[in-house]
């Protein structure tokens, strides 16, 4: 690794990665510890780290999350990159339960790659793979209450807003309420857009 925690390598050609899913403009592959920097750079964006709403952790920290995670049935991260291997962004399934057939999603994207449809395609491709691969019934969003970026996305994934738990969490010294989001199974089913493996392959890239 060359890259320095100032500067890593945003523009990386991650192309030779395994695509777990494509959208229509990005693809999603199985997160690795070598991908944390780029992790925590995201995440600490301000808009990001007020979204997430977590505790800054070190790099170490957060790779050892990934190592421990890397064997969980519990969670899958994944990274989004473009169809040239550009990683743009960051999204998980988390707390898988089997019992309830339940789990829950997050998104991220970095800064620069924001605004342009990206964070919605790497929904829906996340919402195919995990509908179209594992037996869940109910997939979760929580979102501050002022996050419209992240509202107006899952309501474009087809995310319906259940409620608000309020006062939940503090930042900057005052509470916030959280929005919470859910697209069951048979809601997803009956999304009228192509599913991730009914979209054209892209053309095949040389060298
Ligand atoms: C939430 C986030 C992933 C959305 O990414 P994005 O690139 O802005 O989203 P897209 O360009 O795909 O836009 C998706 C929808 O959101 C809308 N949108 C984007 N930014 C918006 C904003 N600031 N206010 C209102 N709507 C917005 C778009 O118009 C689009 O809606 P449409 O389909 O009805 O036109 C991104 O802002 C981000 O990474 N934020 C920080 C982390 C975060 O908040 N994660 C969510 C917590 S789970």
């Amino acid at each position: 690794m060359t890259t320095t925690a100032q500067e890593p390598d945003t523009e990386a050609d991650l192309s030779d990665r395994p695509a777990s899913v494509r959208g229509r403009g990005v693809v999603l592959t199985p997160l690795d510890v070598d991908d944390a920097e780029l992790l925590q750079r995201w995440r600490s964006d301000p808009v990001a780290a007020h979204a997430l709403g977590s505790w800054p952790r070190p790099l170490t920290a957060l790779r050892e999350r990934l190592e421990r995670d890397i064997g969980s049935n519990g969670r899958d991260d994944f990274l989004i990159l473009l169809p040239d291997g550009t990683p743009v962004g960051h999204t998980a399934v988390f707390n898988q339960d089997y019992g309830d057939a339940t789990a829950e999603l997050e998104l991220v994207l970095a800064p620069e790659h924001r605004g342009r449809g990206l964070a919605l395609d790497a929904l829906n491709a996340l919402t195919d793979l995990t509908f179209g691969e594992l037996p869940l019934h109910r997939l979760q969003a929580d979102t501050h209450a002022t996050n419209d970026a992240a509202l107006a996305t899952l309501a474009a994934a087809g995310f319906a807003r259940e409620g608000v738990r309020r006062s939940v969490c503090i930042h900057r010294g005052r509470r916030h309420d959280v929005a919470v989001l859910s697209l069951l199974r048979p809601e997803w089913e009956a999304q009228s857009r192509p599913k991730a493996w009914e979209l054209p392959m892209p053309p095949e890239t040389s060298g």
